[in-house]
């Protein structure tokens, strides 16, 4: 029965893998938690959405929440004020292109982002099955400040969900001052997040089926495609991608190949959609050196990583990729 009712709907979706397996996981879900029809909702959906962090992925994770339609309240929060303006620039300018496009199934661009609340306080309109997903710069000790603030806050609140979206920590260091081991995990998104379909779920040892099933009906209802895995350095991507860029950095340093070559080559030789120095320039330089240096920091021998004085002076010379106008490319022409 459960075929025959996915049947057509696949075949309308023949041609997208991605569609077939969103509506898969959607109809499973719903069978097991959708909202009541007395409007309660069901144990295992968010309803509220507080992102810490404006910036690259926390916009990003806010856009993607405000253009599902699916959410009470959605509030991106940040330290810096003038970073919140730009993030409510920048969100409007990818809603529109999205909108443009037909990407996006919104009644209006201003719709979309009036349904986000942007603030400089941790103060949701509503907490009821809020999902808390932190998006701050890769460093350890503000991350566990945050939380350990966050659980002050919310620490009579049972019904709270707190997530890192850390790329390269140790999601349990990250949250060694949440006692409420069953309701913390990792939520891994990838840049830019309205257009990349994929999360990766962090199960953490104490983390609860019921949380990761709640985050996974989260990515399907944002209309992304989730994946599970251990608390294991860099998860499955990066454990991949941090090496890579870290071998074309010392291919590049060793004088084997230009910027620009390296890039060509993996273009156009592995089909890859942009080479390691462009996917550099749009992760953040100095996300890039966060992410590495907390990977040296683990001295572990099998993590195929090398430090690099060239990155090291970009960073400190405010050479961070796009953000910046300049990284191993020039934006600013
Ligand atoms: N919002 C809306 N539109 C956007 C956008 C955004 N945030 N970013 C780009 N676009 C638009 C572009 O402007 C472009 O629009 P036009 O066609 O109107 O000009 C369109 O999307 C397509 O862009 P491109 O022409 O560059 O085409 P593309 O097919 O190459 O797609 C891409 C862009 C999806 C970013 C693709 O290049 C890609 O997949 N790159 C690799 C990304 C990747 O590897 N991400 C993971 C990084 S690692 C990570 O995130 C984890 C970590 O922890 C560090
Ligand atoms: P970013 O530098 O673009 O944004 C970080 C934001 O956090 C800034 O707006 C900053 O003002 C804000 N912030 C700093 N301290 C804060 C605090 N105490 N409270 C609230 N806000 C604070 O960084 P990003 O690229 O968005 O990365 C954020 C996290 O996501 C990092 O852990 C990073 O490793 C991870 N990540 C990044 C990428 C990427 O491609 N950039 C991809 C996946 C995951």
């Amino acid at each position: 029965m459960f075929k025959s009712i996915l049947r057509p709907i696949i075949r309308q979706n023949n041609n997208n893998y991605y569609s077939s397996l969103l509506i898969l996981r959607q109809l499973s879900s719903s069978s097991s938690s959708s909202s009541s029809s007395s409007g309660q909702s069901s144990p295992n959906r968010i309803d509220n959405v507080l992102v810490i962090g404006s910036g690259l992925m926390g916009s990003g994770i806010a856009q993607s929440c405000a253009t599902s339609g699916k959410f009470q309240s959605i509030t991106l929060y940040d330290v810096n004020d003038k970073q919140l303006g730009i993030a409510k620039k920048s969100i409007a300018k990818s809603i529109e292109k999205l909108y443009a496009k037909g990407k996006v199934d919104i009644e209006s661009v201003d719709s979309a982002v009036n349904s986000i609340t942007f603030s400089n306080r941790t103060d949701p309109k509503s907490t009821d099955n809020l999902l808390i997903v932190e998006a701050v710069p890769e460093l350890l000790d503000v991350k566990q400040k945050i939380f350990a603030n966050l659980y002050d806050q919310f620490k009579d609140n049972p019904t709270v969900i707190y997530a890192t979206n850390t790329s390269s920590l140790a999601v349990k260091d990250i949250g060694l001052s949440v006692p409420v081991k069953d309701r913390y995990a990792g939520l891994h998104f990838f840049n830019p997040v309205p257009l990349m379909k994929l999360v990766e779920i962090v199960k953490l040892v104490d983390t609860s089926d019921q949380t990761v099933e709640s985050l996974r009906q989260f990515v399907a209802d944002i209309g992304k495609v989730s994946v599970q895995c251990r608390d294991t350095p860099g998860f499955i991507v990066n454990r991949l991608l941090i090496p890579y860029s870290s071998e074309a950095v010392k291919m590049m340093e060793r004088g084997d190949a230009s910027v620009e070559d390296i890039d060509t080559a993996m273009k156009l030789g592995a089909g890859y959609p942009m080479g390691p120095f462009e996917l550099m320039d749009m992760t953040g330089i100095d996300t890039g050196k966060f992410v590495r240096d907390a990977w040296l920091a683990r001295n572990d021998p099998s993590l195929n990583i090398a430090s690099s004085e060239l990155v090291d002076k970009m960073v400190a010379d405010g050479r961070l990729g796009r953000k910046t106008g300049k990284g191993w490319y020039d934006y600013s022409k």
